[in-house]
This record gives C-alpha cells, sequence and structure tokens, in this order.
C-alpha cells in the first residue's frame, strides 16, 4: 500500500464524523472513537464530531478542511452527507454520492452486478405481504425477507415456514422501508475489504448461531473470524477479483468492504458491498489490514488518505 503522505498537517483540521441519526449510530460511535484516537495518536488534527442534521452543513465555517466519514447507514452512507460535504467543498474519506447511492439500495447494486453477469442471488423486490408469498412460491423456504437499504442484520429474517412470511415482512418494513426477497444461499460467510483500489485478504466469518445477525456482529463473543481465511490460493484470487469488480461496478471508490456467501461448490455469491464499514479494534477491515502487515493506525491513515484528489497526491 503505497503512502502518499507523511507529514499530519497536510491533511489539516479534520472533523471525524460519527454517531448521525441512522439505525447504526451506536456502532459508528465505536467506530468513530476508535478512528479519532488513531489519527491524534498520529497527530492528525482530527476532532470528533457527531453529525446531526444542523451541524454538517456547517463543517467548512466551523474550521474543518477535511472529513473522515465514519457514519454507518441512513444519511452518512447513502450519499446524502457526501452531498453536503460537496457542497462545502470538503474533501472527504471513501465513496461519492454517487457511488453511496448505488450500493445503499441493494436491489440497485444487484442489478448493476447482474447486467455484467457478476453472481448475486436472485432477488424481488417486495411492496406488500403478497408480494412476500409470491417470493415464497418463487424461492421456496428457506428464502430472506430484508430491508433492501439497512445494514447490521437490522430486520433481517431467514424464512424457513410460510408462518414467518408476514411477521417478516412486517419486521423488514418497519416504518416504511424498502423490502426485499432473496433466495438463501447456503454456504460460508466471506468478506473482503477494498482500500486504495486493492483488495485485502479475504475473512471467513462462522456465526455461532443461525446466521450473522446484530447478536453474532456486535455482541456475541463466540463469532469466530478466520484471516487468512484459509481458502486455497485460486480461492482468494478470484474472491479479492471479484469483490474490486463488484466495488467499481457501483462506483464505488476510497475503501469498502464486500460481502460474499461461498457455497458447496466454492461459488462466490455476492451479498452486499459497504462503503463505511466497521472500524472498531473489533471489525473486519482492521483484521484484514492486520493480515496485510497494516496496523489499526496505519489503516486510518491509509483511509484518511483516500480523502487527498489527485492534485494532493504529491
Ligand atoms: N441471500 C442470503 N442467503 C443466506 N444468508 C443471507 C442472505 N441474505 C442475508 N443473509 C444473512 O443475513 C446477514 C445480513 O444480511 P445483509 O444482506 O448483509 O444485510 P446487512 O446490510 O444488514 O448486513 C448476512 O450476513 C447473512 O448472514
Ligand atoms: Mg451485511
Amino acid at each position: 500500500m503505497r503512502r502518499r503522505v507523511t507529514d499530519p498537517r497536510r491533511f489539516g483540521r479534520v472533523a471525524v464524523l460519527m454517531g448521525g441519526w441512522s439505525a447504526e449510530r451506536q456502532v459508528s460511535l465505536w467506530s468513530g472513537e476508535a478512528v479519532l484516537g488513531a489519527l491524534i495518536k498520529r497527530n492528525v488534527e482530527a476532532v470528533g464530531v457527531d453529525a446531526t442534521r444542523d451541524n454538517i452543513l456547517g463543517l467548512r465555517a466551523a474550521g474543518f478542511e477535511r472529513a473522515f466519514v465514519i457514519l454507518h447507514g441512513g444519511a452518512g452512507e447513502d450519499g446524502t452527507v457526501q452531498a453536503a460535504l460537496e457542497l462545502q467543498g470538503l474533501p472527504y474519506t471513501g465513496s461519492g454520492v454517487a457511488g453511496s447511492a448505488v450500493k445503499m439500495n441493494k436491489v440497485t447494486a444487484k442489478r448493476v452486478w447482474l447486467a455484467e453477469k457478476l453472481p448475486t442471488a436472485p432477488f424481488a423486490e417486495l411492496r406488500s405481504e403478497a408480494d412476500a408469498k409470491a417470493a415464497a412460491r418463487k424461492f421456496g423456504y428457506p428464502f430472506v425477507i430484508k430491508p433492501a437499504a439497512e445494514g447490521s442484520s437490522v430486520g433481517v429474517t431467514i424464512v424457513r415456514k410460510p408462518a414467518q412470511v408476514a411477521g417478516a415482512f412486517k419486521l423488514a418494513r418497519g416504518d416504511g422501508r424498502a423490502v426485499m426477497g432473496e433466495k438463501f444461499i447456503k454456504g460460508a460467510e466471506m468478506t473482503v475489504p477494498v482500500l486504495d483500489d486493492e483488495a485485502l485478504p479475504s475473512i471467513r466469518i462462522v456465526p455461532a448461531g443461525e446466521f450473522y445477525d446484530y447478536h453474532a456482529k456486535y455482541i456475541a463473543e463466540d463469532t469466530q473470524y478466520h484471516c487468512p481465511s484459509g481458502v486455497p490460493a485460486a480461492q482468494e484470487k478470484k474472491l479479492r477479483a471479484l469483490a474490486l469488480q463488484a466495488f467499481r461496478l457501483v462506483g464505488a471508490s476510497g475503501w469498502g468492504r464486500v460481502d460474499f456467501i461461498v457455497d458447496k461448490a466454492g461459488k462466490p455469491w455476492l451479498l452486499e458491498l459497504n462503503t463505511v464499514p466497521g472500524m472498531t479494534s473489533h471489525s473486519l477491515v482492521p483484521m484484514a489490514a492486520k493480515a496485510a502487515g497494516m496496523s489499526f493506525d496505519e489503516l486510518c491513515w491509509a483511509i484518511l488518505e483516500t480523502s487527498l484528489g489527485e492534485a494532493d497526491a504529491r
């Protein structure tokens, strides 16, 4: 990984945007505190900012020169915050407005991947309970009902029998979210982080419970993570190439994480792309970075560098 900046002053005053008002607020605060600590340790003039609808538009006026976006889900990951930063002419880390918006809706991202024949499970948009029942007939059991634009496994159900359909739809719907149904892919959960147009080592996730739900992600101590993932070298190469391709196709940039399920036959199915993945000390991107020889602090620095334009690259 090529480092472009050595003097922390080159970044100027950096707002580490965390918290926010999405369902993933708490996770973002955890990530944000970890990132802030790392940047400060490296003498970057970084300040934590709990993002609100009001303060997000006043960052330039408040003296900030750059933003490290570590807001998960909602406005921080769907292009809204990115647009607010663009309006102020503030450079920021990670994906821009368009890439964020395309990937935020899983249905849209899957359509882009399918257009280029990338492997992703068959799906359907569910506008009503009747649609959900139709999806059950189409995909059979088990199948998945989930919000199209949520994160952290919020509202996701593996539907195993007809009696669960209505409840799963209602849970995914919440107060009006877009909902999708998806064929259930049985296999190993794998993820590949992307940093500065390179894929990092893959990680294999083994949740102790039924699937990789909120509890397995943030609370359980018995979720297993393997990195290096232990897949054969050829498979590793294939996964990394696919991750990079999926990342570029939706127009994502800077950094992110591409999630897959790899079936018994070894075929990887794209699940989703995260443009602002978790950055707590227990998160997956730091784990892969470590396997690639990069400390958490170095990783935060490298992500901050993704906010530099080509003109800054000297
Ligand atoms: N089609 C599917 N087949 C098998 N498991 C799935 C499928 N969709 C989701 N899951 C399970 O649910 C978890 C969360 O789903 P995901 O689409 O990644 O939503 P989120 O954005 O909330 O993480 C996945 O990590 C996986 O364990
Ligand atoms: Mg996921």
